[in-house]
């Protein structure tokens, strides 16, 4: 598997966030609701440590809710905050500010001793690429996005946007690249089209989502695509099955593969087979065991 992740651009964006860290009260780390382990960056633990953090479950619309909770309540018994949010409609943002005001009473509460009290929250976004921090941002901010100017402690300008309320808002400091720490987490991310296709070839690339899902859960596959059986010893067999039923065949009765492919993850990602969560918490833990946490 070919992909584009450099250790030394991953140093320089994990040197601009330590930096940046000190001009923020708290961070939000956004995270794809329906990848929560492959679209989470494991090395930025050990550069934000204790600052307080919201884990901001986006995507929402697209994930199975119960895994969602789960995941929330997950996140919340490590003593992280944490939301859900589905950042392109809209829904979910507005927990966002009152619950970093809670986690930041006691940082706000001195303040306020020594009469310097401020209602503004400043918080870093944080996020691999596509998990949504654009569209967050943009939707939160509105038109009030504003250029505030620099801050003592960073060289270059730092832009901050302000929200309606009163959290402003640093955008992640460079890109940070997902880690790929095995191939299951390449798979999801470009399952959930966060990589791009060309990692592997697309007929590849669905044939690997498929058999997840025939071992995940079958009525997905099953109830979308007419299908026989509940489960299909042989993927390739439930392949041509969906080409079969949804007229991807080509001259002499061949399966039509990337036909099949295309239309398997266009459907995926515009949640015509459901709201499908890849990686739940059960998962986690299973890997956490495995690796004596
Ligand atoms: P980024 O800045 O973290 O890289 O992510 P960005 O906001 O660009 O979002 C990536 C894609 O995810 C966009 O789709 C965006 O519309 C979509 N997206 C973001 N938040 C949500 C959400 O809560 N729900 C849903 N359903 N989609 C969301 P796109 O423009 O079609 O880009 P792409 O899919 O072609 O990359």
């Amino acid at each position: 598997m070919n992909i584009n992740w450099y250790p030394g651009h991953m140093k320089k964006t994990m040197d601009n966030i330590r930096a940046s860290l000190k001009l923020v009260d708290i961070v939000g780390e956004i995270i794809d609701a329906r990848i929560p382990i492959s679209s989470k960056n494991p090395v930025i633990d050990d550069v934000l440590k204790d600052k307080p953090r919201i884990m901001i479950l986006n995507k929402s619309d697209m994930a199975n809710e119960n895994e969602t909770r789960k995941w929330l309540n997950y996140y919340r018994s490590k003593g992280y905050g944490a939301v859900v949010i589905d950042a392109l409609h809209s829904k979910g943002l507005d927990k966002i500010y009152p619950l970093a005001k809670e986690m930041l009473a006691d940082k706000f509460k001195k303040l306020e001793e020594k009469n310097l009290s401020s209602k503004t929250i400043r918080m870093m976004i944080v996020g691999i690429p596509n998990v949504g921090k654009s569209t967050f941002i943009n939707t939160v901010s509105k038109r009030k996005s504003a250029k505030i100017g620099d801050r003592p402690g960073v060289t270059k300008q730092v832009q901050w946007i302000k929200t309606k309320n009163d959290l402003e808002l640093l955008d992640t400091p460079g890109v940070l690249w997902p880690k790929f720490e095995d191939e299951q987490t390449g798979l999801h991310l470009a399952f959930t089209g966060a990589i791009k296709d060309e990692i592997m070839d697309i007929e590849n690339l669905a044939f690997r989502f498929i058999d997840e899902l025939n071992k995940r859960d079958i009525n997905i596959l099953k109830n979308r695509y007419n299908l026989s059986e509940d489960f299909y010893e042989d993927t390739l067999f439930l392949m041509d099955e969906i080409g079969r039923n949804r007229g991807a065949i080509l001259k002499k009765n061949e399966i039509d593969y990337f036909k099949v492919a295309n239309l398997v993850f266009d459907d995926f990602r515009k949640v015509k087979l459901g709201r499908i969560t890849l990686e739940t918490v059960e998962d986690l833990e299973k890997v956490e065991e495995e690796n004596g946490n």
